[in-house]
């Protein structure tokens, strides 16, 4: 006969512990809670596993309305598709980095906008989503690699954040950075990278209609394989500008040299827009392979998004606005 023997970690909490430590514990998590502490075991000493998993950035906000002046004729890529085939090089330079990328901690996180603003702030996540006005848009979305996926994200322009920032008028464009952790993140501690991961957009682009900030996926927060609590989505551009786990908003008069750009700069450049008549270096960008439904599929020069951003562009001469 199979005797089964409970495991010390199959006890309950309130069977393995002295009642009064138990008790004392759960007054402590109430008090932490209380001053929003819950989710930093380190400041406590407390084992993690004592404390509750912290919620998700904003999770009772989901799901957020659509917009339904962005929408796609493609079908929505499959959910399981969107979040198992990533890139996020903090996390391994290959697309299933879904369960490394679970050690990131998204909670507390905090935002920093700073440089050519009226006034450094400092936000934490919540606070920052609580102010923004949340919708969900249907969005193309197109990697450098030749692959797209057709995707539901849940956030807010990226203008509202600039409104919040209020930037100088000499400030010409935003620098966005990736947080910066290797314990966490062990693709980090490659150091031939040039971490932060760090992008930039122009003023012009980061309030275009188009750019959106991204907090949610599939009408739930966002996974931190996608970038979670925070990252960017502006479908006119290549996949590697949608810089992911935001921290930083630099405003700054200096056009930023991105991750890949520094890395390869003549195969990555700062404009990256889409379009399928310029090859890359070692490949055509002519057609994508549309992940969820396996179509080779024709590119489209902005990715089909030129009425919005075309007249960015017109004027500039001698910028390599597609790679
Ligand atoms: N952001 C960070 N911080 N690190 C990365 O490696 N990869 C970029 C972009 N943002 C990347 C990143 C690339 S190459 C692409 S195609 C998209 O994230 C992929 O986003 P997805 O995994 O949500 O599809």
């Amino acid at each position: 006969m199979l005797i089964k023997t409970p495991k010390g970690w199959e006890l309950p909490e309130g069977k393995a512990t002295p009642e009064t430590i138990y008790q004392d514990r759960r007054a402590i998590l109430r008090g932490m809670a209380a001053v929003g502490l819950v989710g930093s075991a380190a400041m406590t000493g407390l084992p993690r596993a004592l404390l509750a998993a912290p919620a998700a950035a904003g999770s009772s906000l989901y799901p957020v309305p659509r917009n339904d002046r962005y929408t796609v004729s493609r079908p929505l890529t499959d959910e399981k598709i969107v979040t198992t085939y990533n890139n996020f090089y903090e996390f391994g330079s290959h697309k299933e980095i879904h369960s490394a990328a679970q050690k990131l901690e998204t909670s507390p996180w905090t935002v920093t906008i700073d440089g050519m603003v009226e006034k450094e702030q400092q936000l934490d996540i919540d606070d920052l989503l609580a102010r923004m006005p949340l919708e969900e848009r249907l969005y193309r979305h197109r990697c450098v690699e030749a692959w797209s996926m057709v995707v539901p994200w849940s956030g807010f322009p990226m203008k509202e954040l600039v409104k919040l920032a209020a930037p100088l008028s000499s400030a010409k464009y935003v620098v966005m950075e990736t947080f910066e952790d290797s314990a966490m993140a062990s693709g980090q501690r490659q150091f031939w990278y040039p971490w932060p991961y760090t992008e930039g957009l122009t003023m012009e682009e980061a309030t275009n209609d188009l750019a959106f900030l991204v907090t949610g996926l599939y009408g739930k927060p966002l996974p931190k394989q996608n970038g979670a609590p925070l990252r960017l989505a502006v479908p006119w551009k290549y996949g590697f500008k949608h810089a992911k786990s935001l921290v930083r908003f630099h405003f700054t008069d200096k056009r930023p040299v991105s991750f890949w750009e520094n890395l390869a700069k003549s195969e990555y450049g700062f404009w990256a827009n889409i379009n399928p008549e310029v090859p890359h270096p070692r490949w055509s960008q002519a057609t994508e392979r549309d992940i969820g439904t396996g179509e080779r599929i024709p590119t489209v020069l902005y990715n089909g998004y030129g009425d919005y951003v075309a007249d960015l562009y017109k004027d500039m001469k001698g910028e390599a606005l597609f790679m």
